[in-house]
């Protein structure tokens, strides 16, 4: 079992330090130190960050080693510095992160192969490698989006999502009321705020089987949903109205076809895929404009997780095996999400598709700790983000690694953030109708 968990930490390790090599090596230093959104950090901060995390938990706390570079702690401390400011930093070059980020793997290595994983919460499982690989993938992404954001010719490529027979599928399903395991006490290397596991009672309500679709959302935008208060929460209104927003981010109308930009290629908008780059508050537009709602955390994750027949909680919607390609879009394999109703094997007990990977999904909910929670092993994860401020996000991108995805993992951003790869399905209560189009998608 532990030479199990060694092997996969390293794994996990070795993989998310390739991605950030190639996220890092495809544009030339001026790119890389160059601010594309204020929203985002430089690349190089990014780098850099990657390997003072790593140098702060794996090579000062697990291996109880000298500290190697002390200096730049405050440099790339994210709550010191907002990303904005972070251009004007005095930044390592982006040779002299390589070589820092390099080294601090060298020597981390070498405790893994040493370091019993037993002993105490950090070491225990390999948790803090664990944590530190996804700490790592989750600027992965981040950095995947700064590309997104990045003017000018395309850096990165990847084949195109397979393409699997999907077949008529309902637009929803019933998921019948009552307690559910929400949440994990077992899962090694979940982070704090996924814990404790815990009993949540959830209503039957419908959900849609998979993500809404660019041309469902569409339907929205020509229905004059962007002008009509309504539809709106009063900051989501204030916000469209004030940047003069009315498609997700990235499109563009020209003469009568809606057209994006894609990691620097234009194309034209695919009807089937899942829409992606809206906001909380357009995804909450939308859903009422359907006659319908966001789907709560509790009532995503019951449909992710709960199977009606054992009474037991999957770690994925397929069971508890790790995710394959045939399960779910995950690990920026490709460059976009796959069309909706994509991964039949991937589908839950109840047959809701695409709930892991491709978009990251909009819940109504507000990022809160689950009763018994503690914060783990800082305060500066989760704890501090708690609050009304923030919404979460279920079921993890197509640049989501597997390491940071699973059926328990939570995200959270603000209502406003659209340039995050995110997505979202609708719900309804079990009792209410289901709407002008109801049947078969
Ligand atoms: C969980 C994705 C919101 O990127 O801000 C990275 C993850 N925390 N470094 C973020 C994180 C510290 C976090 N999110
Ligand atoms: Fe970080």
């Amino acid at each position: 079992m532990t030479d199990q968990l060694r092997s996969l930490a390293l794994d996990a390790l070795t993989r998310a330090r390739d991605r950030t090599a190639a996220l890092t090596s495809c544009v030339d230093d001026r790119d890389l130190t160059a601010q594309h959104s204020p929203l985002m950090s430089p690349l190089v901060w990014d780098l850099a960050h990657i390997g003072n995390q790593e140098e702060q938990w794996l090579l000062r706390q697990v291996g109880k080693g000298e500290a190697l570079r002390p200096e730049i702690d405050s440099l790339y401390d994210a709550f010191e510095h907002p990303r904005a400011a972070r251009p004007s930093l005095p930044l390592l070059a982006p040779a002299e992160a390589r070589v820092y980020a390099a080294d601090v793997r060298g020597r981390v290595l070498d405790i893994l192969e040493r370091t019993a994983f037993e002993g105490g919460p950090l070491v225990d499982a390999g948790f803090a490698f664990g944590m530190i690989a996804q700490h790592e993938q989750q600027h992965d992404e981040t950095m995947l989006i700064t590309h997104q954001l990045r003017k000018g010719p395309p850096a990165l490529a990847a084949p195109e999502p397979p393409a699997h027979a999907i077949g008529p599928l309902p637009r929803e399903v019933l998921v019948p009321g009552g307690a559910f395991t929400m949440g994990t006490s077992t899962e090694p290397w979940a982070l704090d705020n996924e814990r404790p596991a815990h009993r949540r009672v959830v209503p039957a309500f419908h959900i849609d089987t998979t993500p809404v679709t660019c041309g469902e959302y569409q339907a929205f935008i020509e229905d004059g949903g962007y002008q009509e208060r309504r539809w709106w929460a009063a900051e989501g209104w204030d916000q469209i109205r004030q940047h003069d927003i009315g498609a997700p981010l990235f499109w563009r109308r020209e003469g009568g076809t809606w057209l994006r930009r894609r990691f620097g290629v234009t194309e034209e908008v695919p009807p089937d895929e899942p829409v992606l780059h809206v906001s909380w508050y357009e995804a909450d537009a939308y859903a009422r404009w359907a006659g319908r709602r966001l789907p709560t955390e509790a009532e995503w994750e019951k449909a992710a997780r709960h199977d009606p027949q054992t009474g037991r909680a999957r770690r994925y919607p397929w069971g508890d095996a790790d995710p394959t390609e045939a399960h779910a879009n995950l690990g920026q394999r490709h460059l976009r999400p796959a069309p909706a109703g994509s991964y039949p094997q991937g589908e839950s007990p109840l047959g809701v598709r695409q709930l892991i990977g491709d978009v990251w999904e909009w819940t109504s909910s507000d990022f809160l700790p689950y009763p018994g929670f503690v914060a783990f092993p800082y305060r500066e994860y989760s704890e501090v983000f708690f609050g009304s401020e923030h919404k979460v996000l279920r079921g993890g991108s197509f640049a989501v690694d597997p390491v940071a995805c699973r059926g328990t993992f939570r995200n959270w951003d603000l209502p406003v953030r659209r340039q995050i790869f995110s997505g979202f399905r609708t719900a309804r209560d079990a009792r209410q109708p289901a709407g002008p189009d109801g049947g078969l998608r």
